[in-house]
């Protein structure tokens, strides 16, 4: 830990109870260290509640300690620090921490001087975060929609954290389908190498051809024939291809463009090399076997169904995909952390790629992979996500419907008639965008998710649309007593920010648990938590903001008396805020 990082509590408290409690019960071997943070301020700030687990343990090596009496045994080991006011013992042997306020007051002031909240301390990895991934041909749906938001907030975080992130977009570009839409291709613009073909709508051609592909034996075969000569590179069906490509990756774009998204295409098409190299590694190993004239490989762990590596006309697969991939990046890239952002659908296949990677020798021990799984999006009525008609929804039409949304509700509060244009434009796509990112990410992702404009766009309660009015009121309070940022670093230099007062003392202890918040998310991937932690500093500072008064009027509405103090306090809670904002991908505005 150096002073360019943030102190994470959690981390400081561990290490001392672990510390006092070896130094207390040095026979015991790996005692259990637990600490929690409380939101009832009667047990403490925080708790360590190692007493118990630990008089248990004592016992069953035969000696007799009550949880109390472990817990004050402990109490008088651990050292002076200036994070800790005061511990007590309380109940059946929980240890009840209370924090310094200087700790805090100090933390804060630094933040504010620096004018940002560094983040805390952790090992610089080379992390792989492969999310969004549409398959070209078709439309990218909610469920991709899903995947690019919660993948790009997780490559945001870790990003912040300090990582060497590299995003990757596993677009399904090289599958059977390309075999039909190839040959339709060919049929309906033979002169497609010269010219390029206008296809406005890939979807009604991917419609077409798939209708071909399924009544036309003859047209079959010919697909296939195709993909067989797409996969060995036949520059015609290449050039084929790359139109085709071309088409949906425009559509993508804009996607990404309206939503702020950044991401490398590095597809299916990308592992042909190393597919053809793993299969033989495989191969090589022994680890296929044959399956009905197919080759797949077996995790050799109870119910994992096999991998497929090998079709039975020579083809590869996904799965082949997702063998190759696994390599090329731990080996290739030197990832120490891939993380794969798809519907909970696929956990099994992520689960068996895992554990074939491993049984391949390709992950070791110190390599981290997980499936950030999410569940279906569901319509308001509780079915899966469609058009009245039925079809899937554009996801343009769905961002183009946001803010038209957005915009209504903007004039119904008349903010048409107090922004400019550019502001009002600016607010409508922070608000839509912000709101459609929020709704999702607020949720637990294990769980299926309800879309609605209606919800996503309240003004209460745990939305973007509250958050961002909030951080906009904020904002607004140094700039009405007329302080600019400048300014505000310089005082957080000389003025003390007071946590005298119980809202303002209530108010610092949420705002110093952000470095425990982003490290609790580093490691369960759960962004939900980040959202509520978001909401809480909301609610505590309104709390605040009611009790403790920032700017003082007279009855003409002039301001006649600054707390300064509590002017940086407002400040450290907008900073930490804008923060959280920037990785959940929500963009804060000025006027709105
Ligand atoms: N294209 C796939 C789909 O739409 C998702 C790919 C996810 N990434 C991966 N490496 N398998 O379901």
């Amino acid at each position: 830990m150096s002073e360019n990082n943030a102190i994470s509590l959690y981390d400081i408290l561990f290490n001392l109870f672990k510390k006092a409690i070896s130094v207390a019960y040095p026979d015991v071997s790996d005692p259990p260290v637990i600490i929690i943070s409380n939101s009832n301020e009667r047990f403490g700030d925080y708790q360590c509640n190692s007493a118990m687990a630990l008089s248990k343990q004592l016992k069953s090596d035969g000696i007799t300690a009550k949880p109390r009496g472990v817990a004050e045994n402990i109490v008088s080991k651990v050292e002076g620090s200036n994070l800790i006011s005061k511990l007590e013992v309380a109940g059946a042997g929980f240890i009840n921490i209370y924090l310094k306020k200087e700790f805090a007051q100090k933390t804060l002031n630094t933040l504010v001087k620096n004018g940002k909240i560094l983040p805390p301390y952790i090992k610089k990895q080379k992390v792989i975060v492969d999310f969004s991934s549409p398959n070209i041909a078709k439309e990218m749906h909610v469920g991709h929609l899903r995947s690019t938001i919660i993948g790009d907030s997780i490559a945001r975080l870790l990003e912040f954290l300090g990582h060497d992130v590299l995003r990757i977009n596993h677009v399904g570009d090289w599958g059977t389908q390309f075999g039909m839409l190839i040959a339709h291709l060919q049929d309906r613009f033979p002169d497609y190498l010269s010219v390029s073909p206008p296809i406005a709508d890939l979807q009604s051609f991917y419609k077409e051809s798939k209708a071909r592909f399924d009544t036309d034996e003859e047209f079959k075969k010919r697909a296939y024939n195709c993909v067989v000569k797409l996969q060995t590179s036949n520059p015609d069906m290449i050039k084929a291809w790359q139109l085709i490509c071309d088409v949906s990756r425009k559509e993508f774009e804009k996607i990404y463009t309206r939503l702020d998204i950044k991401l490398i295409e590095r597809g299916e098409s990308f592992y042909q090399k190393h597919m053809e190299t793993i299969v033989k590694d495989l191969e090589a190993k022994g680890l296929l076997e044959e399956d009905e004239g197919r080759k797949v490989m077996f995790s050799k762990r109870d119910n994992e169904i096999p991998l497929t590596i090998v079709k039975s006309d020579g083809g590869f697969t996904y799965d082949t995909s997702d063998m190759a991939a696994i390599k090329q990046r731990v080996e290739e890239e030197k990832a120490d952390w891939v993380i794969y952002v798809t519907d909970a659908g696929q956990s099994m296949h992520f689960q068996v790629l895992k554990h074939c990677a491993e049984r391949a020798g390709i992950l070791k021990s110190c390599h981290r992979i997980d499936h950030v799984g999410f569940g279906v999006v569901l319509g308001n009525d509780k079915k899966k996500f469609k058009t009245r008609s039925g079809e899937t929804v554009k996801l343009s039409d769905l961002l183009d419907e946001g803010l038209k949304r957005t915009l209504e509700k903007l004039k119904e509060r008349e903010r048409d008639k107090v922004l400019t244009e550019e502001e009002l434009k600016i607010a409508q796509e922070s608000i839509a965008y912000g709101c459609i990112k929020y709704a999702d990410l607020s949720h637990n992702r294990n769980h299926e998710y309800i879309f609605s404009f209606d919800k996503m766009l309240e003004d209460k309660g745990n939305t973007a649309v509250y958050l961002l009015y909030a951080l906009t009121r904020i904002r607004s309070i140094a700039r009405t007593a007329n302080i600019s940022q400048e300014k505000l670093r310089e005082m957080a230099e000389n003025i003390p920010i007071s946590l005298e007062h119980e809202k303002e003392w209530k108010l610092a202890k949420v705002l110093i648990k952000f470095p425990d918040v982003l490290i609790k998310i580093t490691n369960d991937l759960y962004l939900h938590h980040l959202c509520e932690y978001c909401y809480e500093i909301s609610c505590v500072f309104t709390e605040f903001y009611n009790n403790c008064y920032c700017l003082e009027k007279n009855d003409l509405g002039e301001i006649v008396n600054v707390n300064m103090s509590r002017i940086l306090l407002t400040e450290a809670t907008a900073i930490i805020m804008e923060q959280c904002f920037s990785i959940l991908g929500l963009k804060s505005v000025a006027h709105m």
